[in-house]
């Protein structure tokens, strides 16, 4: 039996990159995505056509921290979505030495990697809580949060932040069978990386254990993984899916 068939897993990010990876997995699993993006595209469009409702686009500017509260809210009041799952997935990088972040970069990031996925979350265990259902939430962080990378001080320290947010909300919340866990991700070939030259990515994947990029397959068997009830006894925890970054 599949089990998310038919389940609402909320996910950020879905527009690109791992985010519309893992839409695409999760629908094939047949769970009913509720995506949040800011804007539509033709893999989007292309999706909507092949999955029709089982494929719901909740539009938010994750920057626009005042409205995420209430618009998603509303959103999940008036489709009367019963939450199984929450992928906290988008987000925006950074490259700059703490001596050279600007500090219009940092508020970015600090809204959209930090003070966005705690404000969803907010929403995501309300809404769980109410429905009775225990669910589970994956937060997205990265390798960076745990071994550190020299250009990446202000966003490892929204996704350490996250992973701090993470255990203590399944402390708070376990007793009600919500889990909450966090995968930390390696560098991936997407656009967050694309600008890096060939030489940086070399070093980078030089120094895990199997000398590649974090495959996103891999990460994304580990989103369904964590979203399914085979991993009941997991939670509070932080998964590392890197390629052997040690
Ligand atoms: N790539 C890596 O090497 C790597 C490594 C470790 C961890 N991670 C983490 O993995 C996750 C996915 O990253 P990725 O590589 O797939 O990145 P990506 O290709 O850059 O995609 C980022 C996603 O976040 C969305 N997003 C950014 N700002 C937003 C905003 N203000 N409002 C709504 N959506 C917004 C983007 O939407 P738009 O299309 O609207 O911009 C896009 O869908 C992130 O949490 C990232 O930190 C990535």
């Amino acid at each position: 039996m599949n089990e998310l068939k038919d389940r609402h897993i909320l996910i950020s990010g879905v527009s690109r990159g791992l985010g519309l990876q893992t839409t695409k997995a999760l629908l094939q699993e047949g769970a009913i995505v509720v995506g949040i993006l800011r804007k539509s595209n033709d893999q989007i469009e292309a999706l909507q056509k092949e999955y029709g409702r089982q494929l719901m686009l909740l539009y938010v500017d994750l920057e626009e921290i005042q409205k995420i509260g209430n618009e998603v809210k509303d959103f999940l009041h008036e489709n009367n979505i019963k939450l199984h799952g929450f992928v906290s997935n988008a987000a925006i990088g950074s490259d700059a030495l703490a001596t050279d972040i600007t500090e219009a970069h940092l508020i970015k990031l600090v809204n959209v990697n930090q003070i966005a996925p705690i404000l969803l979350t907010k929403q995501v265990i309300r809404n769980m809580i109410l429905h009775n259902i225990g669910g589970s939430i994956v937060h997205i962080t990265s390798v960076a949060a745990q071994t550190g990378y020299s250009g990446l001080s202000s966003y490892a320290a929204t996704k350490g932040a996250m992973e701090a947010f993470s255990r203590s909300c399944a402390r708070e919340w376990g007793r009600k069978g919500i889990r909450s866990n966090t995968i930390a991700a390696g560098f991936m070939e997407t656009d967050m990386t694309s600008e890096m030259t060939e030489e940086n990515k070399q070093k980078v994947y030089g120094r895990n254990a199997l000398k590649k990029a974090t495959e996103l397959d891999s990460v994304i068997a580990t989103i369904i993984f964590l979203l399914k009830d085979q991993s009941s006894s997991i939670t509070g925890k932080s998964i590392g899916v890197d390629a052997g970054a040690m």
